[in-house]
């Protein structure tokens, strides 16, 4: 049977986490609904101890909010524990995710602890989350900078006394796809070993534009829950994006072998909800959902295009919630394109008349790049009236 994946999605909390976004209960219960058309396996809806307002929205979100696990942060200490419980216990599935740092730095500068005492922590902090529930996560920040042997003993520690999920942080984007995937692989064999009820997670930041690579490997080496963030949001250079996760593993399932339970369809609506309510943008040429995704303006890329999507286009932007590919007119655009966006706009032009259309639209898009479907019809316009109605754009087009 082939493995399935757990979507773990923290748009709603390392999300969340980004400078400058600050999400109300309203906007934060909106997304997670959204997150749940979606299909994700678990929503990691706030870290419920960092204020009243994210309490609120956990709570919220834990009681209307149906089909995916909901999930809230703590620290091992007791009182982020009983405040995380009490925010998520009302849903149908919760989980409780307990983390503290096991790196010599964070150890040292942040925590104030020894290896005993983070040792000490993990035993008695994930003891007390499996006493509200029987789905509780422990992830070892920053394990990547960690002392490996270390992070297996207190994985260890953790399944010994109930953690059933394992997350490996590469909290500041430091490892490499290589050294990822054989970390993981370690805690394969020494923590999980022959524990069916033992999943291994991976959670990885983009400091080195690295997060969804690193993702990937981790899978590779037998990872079965990716953590991710709808547009890739989060600390610093964020975190691992959902969307291309969720599509690098459906459309390249030929490599990876394994499911992800998640409809595609919903992907672009749910990107273009966090952009509008977190006010973060989506870079133009972002995978997946960029509006530029699939777009196409070199005429080579059009021509082929237009006779067979699939020469240019690796996915179907419809699977993804697009309602098509675009055709882009502008100074790379050839006469096939510009033929197609006319028949669109119910223009047929003869021979001649196309011609200077097409002349005049490249002198046009030489000063604007992109010629909108306005600008198109101005220009065929001033072929059939011969007269200037484009400013600023001077060239006559005989
Ligand atoms: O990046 C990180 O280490 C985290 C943990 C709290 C899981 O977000
Ligand atoms: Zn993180």
């Amino acid at each position: 049977m082939t493995d399935k994946i757990v979507i773990f999605d923290t748009t709603l909390r390392d999300g969340e986490q980004a400078p400058g976004i600050a999400l109300n209960p309203d906007q934060k219960v909106a997304i997670a609904h959204q997150l749940a058309r979606l299909g994700v396996d678990v929503i990691e809806a706030g870290f419920p101890v960092s204020s009243p307002g994210d309490f609120e929205a956990v709570k919220r979100i834990s009681r209307e909010v149906t089909g995916p696990v909901i999930t809230a942060l703590a620290r091992t200490e007791a009182g982020d524990i009983d405040r995380a419980w009490e925010a998520i216990k009302y849903a149908d599935m919760s989980r409780i995710h307990v983390f503290i740092a096991t790196s010599p730095i964070h150890m040292e500068h942040k925590l104030r602890m020894s290896e005993e005492e983070v040792m000490a922590a993990v035993r008695t902090g994930v003891a007390r989350a499996r006493d509200y529930t029987d789905d509780v996560e422990y992830s070892p920040e920053d394990a990547t900078r960690s002392d490996p042997d270390f992070v297996i003993a207190v994985c260890q520690t953790a399944v010994e006394v109930g953690a059933t999920t394992i997350n490996i942080p590469d909290t500041v984007g430091f490892a490499t796809p290589s050294e990822y995937a054989s970390t993981i692989s370690r805690v394969m064999t020494e923590v999980k070993g022959e524990r069916e009820d033992v999943v291994i997670s991976t959670h990885c930041h983009n400091d080195l534009g690295l997060a969804v690579a690193n993702s990937l490997a981790a899978v590779g080496a037998g990872a079965r829950q990716v953590e991710g963030a709808i547009n890739g949001i989060g600390e610093r250079a964020g975190n691992t994006s959902t969307e291309e996760i969720v599509m690098a593993l459906t459309v390249r399932k030929d490599a990876y072998g394994v499911e992800v339970g998640v409809t595609t369809e919903e992907i672009v609506e749910t990107s273009r909800m966090v952009a509008e309510k977190t006010g973060y943008p989506v870079q133009y040429n972002k995978a997946v959902v960029g509006r530029n995704a699939f777009a196409h303006e070199s005429g080579i890329h059009q021509h082929g295009v237009l006779r067979k999507r699939e020469t240019y286009e690796i996915m179907d932007p419809v699977s993804v919630g697009f309602s098509g590919s675009s055709i882009v007119m502008g100074k790379h655009s050839g006469r096939a394109a510009f033929k197609h966006i006319l028949h669109g706009m119910g223009i047929e032009l003869s021979p001649s008349p196309f011609e200077q259309a097409f002349r005049r639209m490249k002198r046009v898009a030489d000063q604007t790049g992109e010629v909108s479907e306005a600008q198109m019809q101005a220009i065929v316009d001033e072929v059939v009236t011969g007269t200037e109605i484009l400013q600023g754009v001077t060239e006559s087009f005989q």
